[in-house]
């Protein structure tokens, strides 16, 4: 039997990436699962792929947020798993590619043991609609997902959520302050959350993954053999990685958890 026989599961932002690699282990493990995306076309074919519900809809929306669970409610008649995944990296290319320069640069200056004459400057270039939207996706988009959820779980008493930080949520990055800010935040709201709804038997943890090869991360270009040298495991992770550390926390084997920050990072950070 699988190790989520039964289980009713809605994964945000599940088109690409690591949610589609979720959503294809839940399955899979025997959960009926609901595929979130902004893009209608990727959900749609990851939830033809698994026999599951595709759901377009923007997580930092609210409005259509509440009607995407009200809709979930009414089909699955409940839910058991909620993984808040959706999110946006930092930056365009053209900047991507100029903070990597900057990175670079700024390396092999330190490496010549000085002086430092590259500076990241990346604060003071974030325009307000870049940082309300990095915020918006990732910070409200995880609140508001929890939110409507636990409006279904907390009848139930029963349900496990699990929502996606960082590495970047504790160990910081310079240069990345709205994507850094965004993920510190979601780890704070999930140590709240699973305090306040433990009397209820619902479960609140966090996966902070550590660099792991989807889309998002493809532009990291030319910093990528730095940051292979900087995670002890010597890679960046695959999807599947991080998709087993959901159907762990997801399933019953997790049931004295909660709360907690699993960090599969190929031991770029030690400890969350
Ligand atoms: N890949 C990594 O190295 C890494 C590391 C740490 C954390 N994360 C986090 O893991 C999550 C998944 O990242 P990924 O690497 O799979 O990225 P990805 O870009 O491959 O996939 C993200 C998915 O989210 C969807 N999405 C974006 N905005 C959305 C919105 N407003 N509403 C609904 N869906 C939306 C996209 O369409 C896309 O399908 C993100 O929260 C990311 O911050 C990723």
């Amino acid at each position: 039997m699988g190790r989520l026989a039964g289980k009713r599961a809605l994964i945000t932002g599940a088109g690409t990436g690591l949610g589609a690699a979720m959503a294809r282990r839940f399955h899979a493990e025997g959960a009926r699962v609901v595929v979130n995306d902004l893009d209608p076309g990727t959900a749609k074919l990851v939830a033809e792929e698994i026999g599951g519900t595709a759901y377009a809809a923007d997580v930092a929306d609210s409005g259509a947020i509440r009607l995407m669970f009200e809709e979930v409610a009414r089909e699955l008649g409940g839910l058991d798993i909620l993984v808040n995944n959706a999110g946006i990296g930092t930056q365009d290319e053209e900047s991507t590619a100029r903070f990597n320069q900057k990175s670079l640069a700024q390396a092999a200056e330190v490496a010549a043991g000085g002086p430092v004459e590259t500076h990241l400057d990346r604060t003071i270039e974030l325009s307000d609609e870049h940082w309300r939207r990095m915020i918006g996706v990732h910070l409200d988009g995880t609140f508001f997902c929890c939110r409507e959820g636990l409006k279904i779980m907390s009848p139930q008493m029963s349900g496990s959520i699990i929502n996606l930080g960082s590495i970047m949520g504790t160990a910081g990055g310079g240069g990345l302050p709205d994507y850094c800010a965004a993920k510190a935040g979601i780890l704070g709201l999930t140590r709240s959350l699973a305090r306040e709804v433990a009397s209820r038997g619902i479960r609140v943890n966090a996966i902070a993954p550590g660099w792991i090869e989807t889309a998002m991360t493809a532009p990291v270009g030319d910093i990528r053999p730095l940051l292979e040298a900087q995670t002890p495991l010597g890679r960046f992770g695959e999807p599947d990685d991080i998709a087993w550390a959901a159907v762990y926390l997801a399933s019953d084997e997790a049931k004295f958890v909660t709360g907690q920050v699993l960090s599969p990072n190929g031991g770029w950070h030690m400890s969350q």
